[in-house]
């Protein structure tokens, strides 16, 4: 089926990247109605817009033709979905307060069509506390955020997170949310509340151990799953604390984030945040610290090369399944395996006391760690059960998901 979409570009240099995204999207059969706010005009042209997505493009809320040929009523209600991107720190503020002084703005207000963000400005003005406000407001709503992404920004020495996400992720966003069906049911499923007045701890990313002052040993997580769960679980109305090591990512908003470098860091900070409802852990926590640390940093001697002694870190999923008291009433483990998936997985549950396992395979071809996709094997007492390939805010979704589901039979039970 051929879908359709409302484009807004919002009035920011990441504009012309939206240029590129058009051009994408109809690639995949996906037909782009592009509306382009006063400022965005400044940046990219209707003329050059119109022509790569050859249609009409909609710039004036008074433009009597349109009113009669197609309105701003009809313009949002005929897509399947509408996209902002770039999403400026303006049409955040104003999307958030439901103003509608404009013809992007108006469609904005005037539509239960699912809404997909895509931010991009300073890292000052996306980390603002009106900004994150404004986010946390429309998240409420229901609206889908991706990015911003974190990296060099166009003004000179300005770098953190604020850029547009990559245009690739941007198309494969577009194409998720229309394909999984996200597009009838975003207000009222990630938009709901399911996990209102409920804590969910998560953590997220490698751990960073030093082996002197200048190095460290590490693995390749991204955190890319450990924020997206975050992000899914404030999507779903929860208070979130997100304990993280250190990754290339941009805070969820709505979320508070404790950031740590270490395996031992981690678990202090897991089990100062506690009691929690619901407690993930997507961290790929090392296994292993160097057994001493010098102050100094190591030097070439000639000789042979120094001996790296390795010691067993704290296992911080085992150190909370296994709590007599404050133990999170769901626990759930990330085992990442490189063979013998759903064996090595059931053993974790049962060896940790985790509730559930998220079981996937890191093998070298599975093309996992630091990919947005992920393939994994939810393992709880009933078996295990195979989720299709999807990208990993998919698999956030879905997993918070079942546990707002999980949460709320446990708390009937117990009112019961
Ligand atoms: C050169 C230049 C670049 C800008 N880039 C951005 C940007 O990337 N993100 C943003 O939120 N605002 C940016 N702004 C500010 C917006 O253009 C301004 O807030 C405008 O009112 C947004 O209008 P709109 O939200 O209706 O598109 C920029 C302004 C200028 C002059």
């Amino acid at each position: 089926m051929r879908h359709r979409i409302v484009l807004i570009l919002g009035g920011g240099i990441a504009a012309y990247k939206c240029l590129e995204a058009i051009r994408r999207l109809k690639e995949h059969d996906i037909s782009v109605r592009c509306i382009l706010t006063k400022a965005a005009q400044e940046f990219v042209t209707p003329l050059s817009v119109g022509a790569l997505s050859n249609e009409r493009v909609f710039t004036d809320l008074f433009d009597l033709n349109d009113e009669r040929e197609i309105g701003h009523i009809r313009l949002s209600r005929e897509a399947d979905l509408i996209v902002v991107a770039p999403a400026t720190a303006d049409l955040l503020a104003k999307m958030a307060h439901g103003h509608a002084g404009d013809l992007a703005t108006a469609v904005l207000l005037a539509t239960d069509t699912p809404v997909l963000v895509a931010p991009a400005m300073n890292p000052k003005m996306w980390q603002h506390p009106a900004t994150q406000r404004n986010v946390a407001t429309l998240k409420h709503d229901g609206v889908v955020f991706i990015g911003p992404a974190v990296g060099e920004m166009a003004e000179r020495d300005e770098a953190g997170p604020g850029r547009l996400v990559e245009v690739e992720d941007l198309v494969a966003e577009v194409r998720q949310l229309l394909d999984s069906g996200v597009q009838t049911t975003a207000k009222t499923d990630l938009g709901s509340d399911a996990l209102t007045g409920v804590h969910v701890l998560v953590t997220s990313g490698p751990t960073h151990e030093p082996v002197d002052p200048v190095r460290y040993l590490a693995n390749r997580s991204s955190g890319k799953q450990g924020h997206a769960i975050a992000e899914a679980a404030a999507t779903l109305g929860a208070r979130v604390t997100l304990i993280s090591g250190p990754v290339d990512l941009a805070a969820p908003a709505g979320v508070a984030v404790i950031n740590v470098q270490t395996a031992a860091e981690m678990h202090a900070a897991v089990h100062a945040a506690l009691p929690a409802d619901i407690a993930v852990f997507a961290a790929a926590v090392a296994d292993w610290r160097a057994s001493k640390s010098p102050r100094n940093k190591i030097k070439k001697t000639g000789d042979a090369p120094p001996t790296l002694k390795l010691v067993e870190n704290k296992d911080i999923l085992k150190s909370v399944g296994t709590l007599k008291s404050n133990r999170p009433p769901l626990v759930i483990g990330f085992a990442a395996e490189t063979s013998n998936l759903i064996a090595n997985a059931k053993k974790k549950r049962k060896a940790k006391k985790a509730d559930w396992i998220v079981a996937n395979d890191v093998s070298e071809d599975s093309n996992v760690m630091g990919s947005d996709h992920n393939q994994v094997h939810l393992i709880t007492e009933a078996g295990a059960d195979r989720w299709t390939r999807m990208s990993k805010r998919e698999v956030a979704r879905k997993l918070m998901k079942h546990a707002a589901g999980a949460h709320a039979a446990a708390h009937k039970k117990t009112n019961e």
